[in-house]
């Protein structure tokens, strides 16, 4: 056997997040500027699966990981559940797993390492692992690091591209009437997913009628947001971004920087801007048309974005 890689985008959350849980729809698409990639190479006989994760600058071998780690929950899980999922046993394998997807910063980071590992590893094993397959797996993978995740980041990770997405329901794609471009800022600030989920329910369980109707508001925005990219109509967009973002201020997911960072883009020119995942840290988007480019980054960088990454969307064939 020869080296085999795989590699899998990380995402954005364009409309959604948090309501998504409750049954709301949202919309996301793949961030394509990062990326894991996972190479899996033949190891000696009797030597188990090992898996170096190049950036840690640790090598660990699979069967020696605590099943209560964070480690394990990240590397571990995801090439069980594969191997599980194929009937084979532990194979003598080296796995390299290499990412520019930073932790914990809502751009999918552990969607996106499980489906990586998985592609690799079956296909150093020779076995046929459709994208319809793979997407249940990795959403088992996905339930380790959060108990309730949506589906939506494993749904757009896999399939790599746009979807609208309502939780047990099949995604959607959608046309895409003209191409725009977001900017994808980063707080440098990591926020673990599964806390603000946990304070959106306890909020939720303390006064459903209230956190309803947030959730379908933000429902009804990410339908119109639908509408929007479907017709081209652009001018509607980041008005919705922005109300997109108070709505997530009121279930108390976002923070000083992130509203700054979102103010920022917005006087600099971007039609509209809101956080983006989990809250609290992480990353916010913004629209923004090429012209307004320059000083919007400019803009974030100077009121502390660590990194300015930007993706365009494309439009439909
Ligand atoms: O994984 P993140 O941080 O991009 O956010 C996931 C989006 C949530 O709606 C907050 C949770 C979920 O499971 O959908």
């Amino acid at each position: 056997m020869v080296a085999v890689s795989a590699s899998a985008p990380g995402k954005i959350i364009l409309f959604g997040e948090h309501a998504v849980v409750y049954g709301q729809p949202a919309i996301a698409a793949p961030l394509t500027a990062v990326q894991v990639t996972v190479t899996a190479e033949p190891g000696p006989p009797g030597g188990g699966l090992v898996i170096h994760a190049a950036a840690l600058g640790q090598t660990v071998a699979a069967a020696q990981v605590a099943p209560d780690s964070p480690l394990f929950n990240a590397l571990v899980y995801p090439a069980q559940l594969l191997l599980e999922h194929l009937r084979a046993p532990m194979p003598d394998l080296r796995l390299t797993v290499r990412s520019t997807i930073p932790v914990a910063s809502g751009l999918g980071s552990g969607a996106a390492l499980a489906t990586a590992i998985m592609r690799a590893l079956a296909a150093a094993l020779g076995a046929r692992l459709p994208d319809d397959a793979l997407n249940p797996l990795v959403y088992e993978a996905e339930k380790r690091h959060h108990g309730t995740p949506s589906g939506i980041d494993n749904t757009v990770i896999v399939y790599a591209r746009p979807v609208y997405f309502v939780r047990g329901t099949a995604p959607q794609t959608f046309a895409v009437a003209r191409p725009f471009t977001l900017f994808v800022a980063d707080s440098g600030q990591s926020s673990p997913t599964r806390l603000t989920v946990a304070d959106v329910r306890r909020l939720h369980d303390a006064d459903p009628p209230r956190l309803d109707a947030l959730f379908a508001r933000i429902g009804e925005i990410a339908r119109a947001a639908r509408q929007s990219i479907e017709t081209g109509d652009l001018d509607s967009l980041g008005p919705l971004m922005n109300e997109n973002h108070a709505l997530l201020r009121e279930l108390t997911v976002s923070s000083e920087l992130l509203d700054r960072l979102c103010q920022v883009a917005r006087e600099a020119g971007a039609r509209g801007a809101k956080l983006s995942g989990g809250g609290r840290g992480g990353t916010i988007i913004a629209l923004v048309d090429e012209a307004d480019a320059a000083p919007v980054t400019a803009a974030l960088r100077q009121a502390g974005a660590v990194r300015v990454l930007s993706t365009h969307i494309e439009q439909s064939p």
